[in-house]
């Protein structure tokens, strides 16, 4: 063991039971830069750099572009986060970095700053899992919300129905076959002429459009939590192609409007189903796609009826943010995780279970 992983872990055990730990989480998995200090569940700072007109022009995030602008940006987005949280590094108890899930080169610039940092401060380090962090998040929502609960989890890279066992713990209940549902939008976005990232963009185009454009629903008649979103891609591609080839124009706010109905269904059924299999009455919804608020309504009105209650981040919490990394930091010291040696590398596909 060395000196440095012995400090740690003696300060981390000193951590352990408070509820006010000084925090710096950082994230830099795929195209935000992002920082927050948090004491507790309370939000001191959150700064993020994000890299979105950088990457709109290309239709999607480039990763070494990504890398090289969050080598960048990550120094000022730290010192930013902290002199708005008016602390300094000495008064940071243990910070909190996305290892995984997400682009390598991307991840590796936190990964390396932050085990820097703490290698510097002698103060541990968590390696916090991506997608846990955007669960986590919801805890820094709603400070009275515990494990256990359903999952809802609706990102860029993941889609997952899951049950949440403990404070660093769960279970899959089903997940996707293909796409990520955030993935579907961004593709559909693309085809329908808007511009990345596609989720926000499909939403706002879908508001004065009607379901009128038939897509298939996958796994007809089939009792699964999974979900499947490539068929109903193919399906608007060749929608919008046909008509194209045959000079017809199409109504795009039908198609967005058509395209989000069938997608946020499929993602409430399935997650208030998994919460009436699993007889929890806690539903989660975490992830960048949880910001669409036809999904959160219909998980809402579909949830009320089984007497299920229903939690997610603000807007403005649901994509990536350091807020999410500092809360699951947290959250690994509550489920007496160790924190991590200064070998700490990045694993891009890190599954949500890890
Ligand atoms: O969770 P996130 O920030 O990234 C990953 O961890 O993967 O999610 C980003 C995804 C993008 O695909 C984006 O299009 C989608 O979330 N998204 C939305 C909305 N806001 C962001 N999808 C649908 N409706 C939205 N309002
Ligand atoms: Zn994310």
């Amino acid at each position: 063991m060395s000196a440095y992983l012995e400090t740690a872990r003696a300060r981390l055990e000193k951590l352990r039971g408070r509820e006010d730990i000084l925090t710096l989480g950082i994230e830099s998995s795929c195209d935000e830069t992002a920082c927050a200090v948090l004491r507790g569940s309370e939000v001191l700072s959150s700064v993020i750099a994000s890299q979105i007109d950088i990457h709109k022009r290309f239709g999607g995030v480039v990763p070494e572009i990504a890398s090289r602008n969050h080598v960048t940006a990550i120094d000022g987005v730290v010192r930013s986060a902290l002199n708005e949280a008016g602390v300094t590094l000495k008064d940071i108890e243990v910070i909190g970095v996305t290892y995984g899930a997400g682009l390598l080169g991307a991840l590796l610039v936190g990964v390396s700053y932050a085990k820097a940092l703490a290698y510097s401060l002698g103060i541990p380090l968590m390696a916090v899992n991506h997608i846990k962090g955007h669960i986590a998040v919801n805890y820094v929502a709603d400070s009275a919300l515990e494990p256990p609960y359903v999952c809802l989890i609706a990102s860029g890279g993941h889609t997952a129905v899951a049950y949440v066992k403990g404070w660093d713990e769960l279970e899959i209940l089903g997940s996707t076959q293909d796409d990520a549902c955030g993935e579907a939008f961004d593709k559909a976005a693309r085809v329908l002429g808007l511009s990345y990232p596609g989720g926000p963009a499909v939403e706002k185009l879908a508001v004065t459009g009607r379901p009128s454009v038939k897509l298939p629903r996958p796994f007809k008649g089939i009792d699964t939590l999974d979900f499947s979103f490539s068929g109903i891609k193919t399906a608007l591609i060749n929608y919008v192609h046909n008509a194209e080839a045959r000079g017809e124009e199409i109504n795009r706010a039908d198609v967005a409007c058509s395209f989000q109905e069938l997608v946020t269904d499929i993602m409430a059924d399935n997650a208030v189903r998994a919460a009436e299999l699993k007889g929890c009455n806690k539903l989660v919804i975490a992830g960048g796609v949880g910001a669409n608020k036809t999904l959160r309504d219909k998980v809402k009105q579909r949830a009320q009826r089984s007497g299920i209650d229903v939690y997610y981040p603000p807007i403005g919490l649901c994509t990536d943010n350091g807020v999410m990394i500092a809360a699951q930091a947290q959250c690994m010291i509550k489920a007496g995780r160790d924190c991590a040696e200064y070998d700490l590398d990045a694993d891009a596909s890190l599954t949500p279970e890890d």
